[in-house]
């Protein structure tokens, strides 16, 4: 069975659906829920399910190994980034090659880069009166929301949309594909290994 690490920076609603989807699934568990933010809810989400969680701060991940040996000693398989904020460095990019993916509320290349996540992406979207938006899947890479795209999923932005109903569409369709796309790519991991 693989070993799935989520990194999360807030609510963990996508961590949720994804320790929810793996609970009762011999192909993977959720291991451990890591966070930058101490006061996250996906911590308490985590508690519910029994699941380890670590906050860390910036020292321990950028000037220290103590993340990087956690998920070595823990085995992890893939690591998934479920509104996680921060770059990942580049010793752990090193360790996981094509085992680190990440989700992004918009149809990537647009609507990407350093400062553009969460409401800020729905914001601009609905600023720019785009018809369409969607949800971005992909590998990551050591620069922000670049990576090979695996997968993309597009809804109707309406007129009457704001950035608030925006980001419910969005979540809805992340929920809906997220958990499932972690399982492809775990299956693929299987062939490999
Ligand atoms: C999600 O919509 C995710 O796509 C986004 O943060 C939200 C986290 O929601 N990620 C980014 O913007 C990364 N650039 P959640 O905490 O409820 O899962």
């Amino acid at each position: 069975m693989k070993k799935i690490a989520i990194f999360a920076s807030g609510s963990g609603s996508n961590a949720q659906k994804i320790i929810e989807y793996f609970n009762e699934n011999p192909v993977a568990k959720v291991d451990i829920v890591l966070t930058n933010k101490r006061e996250a809810f996906v911590l308490e989400r985590a508690r519910n399910f029994h699941i380890t969680s670590v906050t860390f701060n910036r020292d321990e991940l950028y000037n220290s190994d103590v993340i990087s040996n956690l998920l070595c000693d823990r085995q992890i398989d893939l690591i998934v980034l479920a509104g996680f904020l921060w770059l990942i460095p580049a010793n752990i990019l090193r360790m996981f090659p094509n085992r680190i993916i990440n989700i992004h509320p918009a149809l990537l290349p647009g609507y990407g880069g350093r400062g553009m996540y969460g409401q800020l992406v729905h914001e601009a979207v609905i600023a720019n009166r785009e018809i369409f938006s969607g949800i971005t899947i992909h590998y990551i890479n050591e620069r922000y929301d670049e990576g090979d795209v695996i997968f993309q999923a597009k809804c109707k932005v309406e007129i009457t949309d704001d950035a608030h109903s925006l980001a419910e569409k969005i979540h809805a369709l992340e929920h809906m594909h997220f958990p499932r796309v972690v399982e492809e790519v775990i299956m693929k991991l299987d062939a490999k290994s």
